[in-house]
């Protein structure tokens, strides 16, 4: 469900440099992943700083109409239990999945394996995007997906509690399609086993293990093969959440671009599969310095001393994807600020994310005065500098609100976004927070 009335916000270059120290909200993945597990194990799990954004909010409210028990008890702070493998119900109503592509991919893999009748929606965005990616191998457990044309949601899963483990080579790089996969297997008889040819983020595979399943990974030619035994005892398991790297991009960016600033971010999670932005940032010469390397609920984390930084052009590889592939939109920002013409490969899955980000995320340049073109599945930008000036559409999607909000932050004439409702989705607070750090952002004239 749409909130009611469009949110516009214009960001110009502030007066002052950015200055502060600040958290970031949860990270997104592991705040649908620790509710979900949770979900399906025996025992209470607490979980600490989980993102109270809508698309997490969903994957909550749908495990409950499954019949799980969650609760909040605090700010970031819930409480989960569940019935133990294969025990959830039939929801008496529509699943409404909102915004969220991997609360409906990775839900998808739980119904599969349940003796369950559901049918599941979403918002505009979710329903125009590709479904097909987990319900086709699920289909190979013995359930029933009916989706609308082009594999698109609304869809209909008859589950089954007889499922067949399933042996599955990835054909696109997603950590949705795997832990989708994986969370189906989990009521299997049997080994699922899946070969991703590219490593993809590897939060499910760290909880699996940390509620008690048995889960190998072997490296495989470039990528890994995944084994994961069926029907484990899942019990309840505390998890701490780390602030998301993919949110803390967005003031590393402002603070690299607006001349003069210097930012702290606090208990970012730094896990290797989820940092290729910071990577690529270092690469074009920004000065990110990580202190305070420690671990957190089983992944690492850090905080991020972030300083202005001149910034040149960088190429960035193909295979570096799938551990930045939210990162785009904001990377284009900074590769738009920097000396040079920068070029990023291999874009193609950006077409299918909460909007067309590669298409978006090119008219935003181009609105603002940028050249920037598509080659292929390359995004090639002539950096140097930004007009501003444009009132960018953001598609209902987050990541391009924010980002667009970061470029006007430092174009000669300020940048407006048509709506900042959908911030939410994954960043609550975004706009206070920015606006706390020196950000000069105000709701549109
Ligand atoms: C996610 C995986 C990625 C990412 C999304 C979150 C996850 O999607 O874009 O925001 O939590 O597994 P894909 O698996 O479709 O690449």
């Amino acid at each position: 469900m749409e909130p009611v009335a469009a949110f516009p916000q214009t960001s110009r270059r502030p007066a002052t440099p950015l200055a502060g120290a600040i958290t970031v909200p949860g990270d997104k993945s592991i705040s649908h992943r620790a509710l979900m597990f949770a979900g399906l194990a025996v025992g209470e799990t607490r979980i600490s700083g989980l993102l109270e954004g809508e698309d997490v909010l969903r994957t909550a409210a749908a495990m409950r109409a499954l019949g799980a028990t969650v609760e909040r008890t605090g700010p970031g702070a819930w409480r989960a239990s569940g019935p133990g493998i294969g025990g959830l119900q039939s929801p008496d109503d529509v699943l409404d999945m909102g915004n969220s592509g991997t609360a409906a991919r990775l839900l998808c893999g739980i119904l599969a394996s349940h003796d369950i009748f559901a049918v599941m929606t979403g918002d505009a965005s979710l329903r125009r995007r590709p479904m097909r990616r987990v319900i086709d191998p699920l289909g190979a457990t013995g359930a029933v997906f009916t989706a609308r044309e082009g594999g698109r949601l609304p869809l209909s899963v008859r589950g089954t509690a007889e499922a067949m483990p399933l042996s599955y080579r990835l054909p696109v790089a997603s950590a949705q399609v795997k832990s989708a996969l994986l969370l189906a297997g989990l009521n299997a008889r049997g080994v699922t086993e899946i070969e991703e040819p590219e490593p993809t983020r590897d939060h499910s595979e760290n909880m699996l293990r940390h509620f008690g399943a048995e889960v190998d990974v072997v490296s495989h030619g470039t990528g890994k093969l995944i084994r994961l035994r069926g029907q484990p005892e899942l019990r309840g398991a505390d998890v701490v959440v780390p602030g998301d790297p993919s949110s803390a991009a967005f003031p590393i960016v402002a603070a690299l671009i607006v001349p003069g600033s210097r930012v702290t971010i606090e208990g970012v999670g730094l896990n290797p599969l989820r940092t290729g932005l910071f990577l690529t940032l270092r690469e074009m010469g920004a000065a990110i310095e990580i202190v305070n390397a420690r671990e957190a609920g089983g992944e690492p984390v850090g905080d991020l001393i972030v300083t202005a930084s001149d910034l040149r052009a960088v190429d960035v590889p193909a295979d570096r994807a799938p551990s930045m592939i939210d990162e785009y939109p904001i990377l284009a920002v900074a590769c738009a600020m920097a000396r040079g013409t920068s070029r990023l490969r291999g874009l193609a899955e950006l077409r299918v994310k909460e909007s067309d980000r590669l298409a978006a995320t090119l008219a935003m340049l181009a609105a603002n005065g940028v050249k920037a073109h598509v080659e292929d599945d390359d995004l090639v930008i002539a950096g140097g500098g930004a007009r501003g000036g444009a009132t960018v559409a953001t598609h209902m999607d987050h990541r391009l609100a924010m980002s667009a909000l970061v470029l006007g932050l430092a174009t000669e004439t300020p940048v407006t976004i048509d709506d900042a409702r959908f911030i939410d989705t994954s960043f609550p607070g975004f706009l206070p927070l920015m606006r706390g750090l020196g950000a000069a952002i105000e709701a549109a004239a």
